[in-house]
């Protein structure tokens, strides 16, 4: 037998159908925020992966199902989203339009070699957003505001961490600021920290080893350093949070695994799902336009992953729906597609095609959930006729074929 790669899953039945109603649910309210489809593919050369997302991210550094295709070419199944849709965007040109706003939102999976878990998979699902040409706060903040209404309308509670990852300006002094305090203490922080110093000290901050975080208490920080625009940048998303109401924490650690982030970071994180509780993370990432060769562009966005937040969604139980329509004789079947097609137009219809007495279509109409079932006998055919149960009032009656 043949089974799915490890870390990847089937969805089928009723996690297939919450998986489309957390996708439409965020497609219909990000639509209301003015988003609008856009669709990149699954590979990308790897080098866009590599000058986006870091080489000295652990995505990039280790995660990638990267390979060379038959034309010898570096690609990789992209790990997530933002890094091909600012690839399009400055394929289309659209960097060229500076007075402009794009709004994209997209769905779809991606890959991570990571070593699978509960609420960690290799290939797992993004529901994203990309704003592009907004380098105001507010936009931001109406990011956050437009997740928040996303959970709301799923039924799901959620803890909102935000902080700040300062700019060119401000990030380059604290950085050296970083690195003198880990310097000092080198010896006793964990060998992966060890080598941050270098790569990427940044990352340091939120090492899950106790030891390093015991010592991370006593480190500068990055909001205590942030240039005057930042820090003002900074005090307004949390003035416009407080005044809508929408609770949140700051977390001087949240770095984000991803090096394109600059200003605002924040994470969505629940604490019913494990250890894996990030169920949303974005950010601004003002620079990573011009990074990738396009004309410097503002840019704020965020992505969810669909898996985690399937966890926490209850659906509503689903109704009897439709028709379930049959035949007692064979000869008779025929009569049911005419009839089916008619009531296809705003119903949903099951036909079924092997003749069976009516306790067994009654049977057959509950398995599919048929709110009516509908069956034509001889004496039905002979009148022009047929026989409905209505399956939640129980009540039966017979109507002409033409009224159906
Ligand atoms: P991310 O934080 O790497 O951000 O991923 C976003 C979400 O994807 C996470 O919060 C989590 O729910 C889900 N996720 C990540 N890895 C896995 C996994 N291995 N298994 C299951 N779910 C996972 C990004 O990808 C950025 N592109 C977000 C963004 C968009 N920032 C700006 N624009």
């Amino acid at each position: 037998m043949i089974n799915a790669l490890r870390g990847m899953k089937d969805l089928t039945f009723e996690e297939s159908e919450r998986f489309v109603h957390i996708v439409t649910t965020a497609i219909g309210i990000s639509k209301k925020y003015g988003y609008s489809y856009i669709e990149t593919p699954i590979l990308e050369e790897t080098k866009l992966f590599k000058r986006s997302v870091g080489e000295s991210s652990d995505i990039v550094g280790k995660e990638m199902y990267q390979f060379m295709d038959k034309g010898d070419n570096d690609v990789c199944m992209r790990p997530e989203g933002t890094a091909g849709v600012v690839r399009s965007f400055i394929q289309a040109k659209l960097d060229r339009r500076q007075n402009e706003k794009f709004k994209f939102y997209y769905y779809g999976p991606m890959f991570r070699y990571e070593r699978p878990q509960k609420g960690r998979l290799r290939e797992f699902h993004q529901f994203g957003c990309e704003s592009f040409g907004e380098a105001s706060v507010y936009e931001d903040f109406t990011i956050i505001q437009m997740i928040g209404d996303i959970f709301k309308a799923l039924g799901i509670g959620y803890t909102l961490q935000i902080n700040s990852l300062g700019c060119p300006t401000c990030m380059p002094p604290y950085r050296q600021k970083l690195i003198g305090f880990l310097t000092e203490c080198k010896e006793e922080l964990c060998e992966d920290c060890n080598r941050r110093i270098d790569t990427n000290p940044i990352r340091v901050l939120d090492c899950k080893n106790e030891k390093c975080q015991s010592l991370l208490i006593d480190s500068p920080k990055l909001l205590q350093n942030l240039c005057n625009e930042c820090d003002s940048d900074f005090k307004k998303l949390k003035t416009l949070l407080d005044k809508s109401n929408i609770a949140y924490e700051v977390d001087s650690n949240l770095v984000r695994g991803l090096d394109y982030y600059s200003k605002t970071a924040f994470e969505f994180v629940s604490n019913e799902i494990g250890s894996q509780s990030a169920i949303a993370g974005g950010g601004r990432y003002d620079k990573l336009v011009e990074f990738l060769d396009g004309k410097a562009t503002p840019a704020v966005g965020f992505a969810l992953g669909i898996e985690r937040i399937m966890e926490l969604v209850k659906m509503p139980k689903t109704e009897r729906e439709g028709y379930y329509l049959g035949v007692m004789e064979e000869e008779n079947i025929d009569a049911l597609f005419p009839l089916a097609s008619k009531k296809r137009v705003a119903q949903k219809v099951t036909v079924e095609y092997e003749p069976k007495k009516l306790k067994a279509h009654l049977k057959g109409a509950d398995k599919v959930n048929a709110r009516y079932c509908a069956v034509i006998g001889e004496d039905e055919m002979k009148n022009g006729t047929i026989w409905i149960k209505d399956l939640v009032e129980k009540e039966e009656s017979i109507i002409n074929q033409s009224d159906f």
